[in-house]
């Protein structure tokens, strides 16, 4: 059975955020006074694995993207990647890369694609915007990951005055890498004076690219991504959620570390999982719930944009 939103919007792509924690403080997405989820408050691995069985058996997603915090940092993330070789899923995570050297073989082992959050070039940058001193590290890593033949993505949040003079520079690291790039436009999870002071948008973006390259539009319809190439052949992309918001072909929900399904990511609602799971499983009121819970996903961040959303972002995990 296919599961579809009241929009008719089809649900198959799920992101679960294995932990609230991260090795990184990024301004842009921590929070100050944030009460992180007791030990006992998030779902073990069995129960992560278990909620995607339950997607995969009866709603026929075909797509898992792991995040957090940082996914990296989780424990027993191994044994959960391993309990889902057998299903016939596109595996991915999002990370920060610090720890990426450590896992890429692992990674590369079962197919994993990944994701890697990558804001700037620079050592003294990233510890002003991640408060980390190992840039190094996440290089080192995006170069094993690549050598083993790793699908990888390099994901820029781009902050005026902050990294907006790195984009060209960003662009050739991906493409001498042979990876495409995708500029994120700053979401509004922070306060409104914050947010107002970085966020840059694509128009601007891309103005200043064209200045000194010609862009060609690629149509790819699954993605969230508008792609563009370079007249070198570089493909870059734009993740546009403010001047160019995606909503209407939506595919995703989500799980938080502690079991809440979240519908959207501005959404102020969230829809507690774990009554179905403990003490005892109760798998068919469990699918019932989220039938009937999926059909209340909003229409999109144009309609939610003044509202609270529910979660932090590092606890949605992007
Ligand atoms: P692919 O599966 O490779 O297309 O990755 P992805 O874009 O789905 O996931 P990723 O975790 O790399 O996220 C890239 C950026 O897109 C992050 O800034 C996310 O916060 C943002 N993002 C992910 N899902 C959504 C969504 O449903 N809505 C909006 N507005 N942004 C999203
Ligand atoms: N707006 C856009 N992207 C964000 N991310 C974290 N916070 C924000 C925000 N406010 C990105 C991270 C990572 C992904 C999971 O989400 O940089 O690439």
């Amino acid at each position: 059975m296919d599961l579809y939103d009241g929009y008719n919007r089809k649900v198959s792509y799920l992101r679960v955020s294995l932990t609230d924690r991260c090795n990184l403080q990024c301004f842009y997405c921590r929070r100050d006074n944030l009460v992180l989820y007791e030990r006992e408050e998030i779902l073990t691995i069995e129960e992560i694995k278990f909620l995607i069985s339950v997607f995969y058996r009866n709603f026929g997603i075909n797509k898992v993207r792991f995040t957090g915090g940082e996914p990296l940092i989780r424990r027993g993330i191994e044994s959960l990647i391993e309990g889902l070789r057998d299903f016939n899923l596109s595996v991915n995570i999002t990370t920060n890369g610090i720890l990426l050297k450590e896992f890429a073989r692992f990674l590369s082992e079962n197919n994993i694609g990944v994701n890697v959050s990558l804001d700037t070039l620079i050592p003294e940058k990233f510890k002003k915007i991640s408060g980390g001193y190992d840039l190094d590290r996440i290089i080192e890593g995006i170069d094993t990951a690549l050598h083993l033949g790793i699908k990888l993505k390099i994901n820029t949040v781009l902050l005026r005055s902050v990294n907006d003079d790195e984009i060209f520079d960003l662009i050739d690291f991906a493409f001498s890498r042979g990876v495409e790039i995708r500029f994120i436009e700053f979401m509004p999870f922070v306060n409104e004076f914050i947010w107002r002071k970085y966020f840059i948008s694509e128009d601007e973006i891309r103005d200043k690219i064209e200045q000194r390259h010609k862009l060609y539009e690629i149509g790819e319809d699954s993605s969230i991504a508008r792609y563009y190439t370079l007249e070198n052949g570089a493909k870059i992309g734009f993740i546009s959620t403010v001047s160019k918001p995606f909503c209407h072909n939506c595919s995703r929900v989500r799980i938080t570390s502690d079991g809440h399904l979240v519908l959207c990511m501005f959404d102020k609602f969230s829809y507690p999982l774990k009554q179905f799971l403990r003490p005892k499983i109760k798998e068919n009121e469990l699918v019932e719930y989220i039938c009937s819970v999926v059909k209340l996903k909003p229409k999109g961040y144009i309609e939610l944009r003044e509202k609270q959303a529910s979660f932090p972002m590092i606890k949605l995990g992007g």
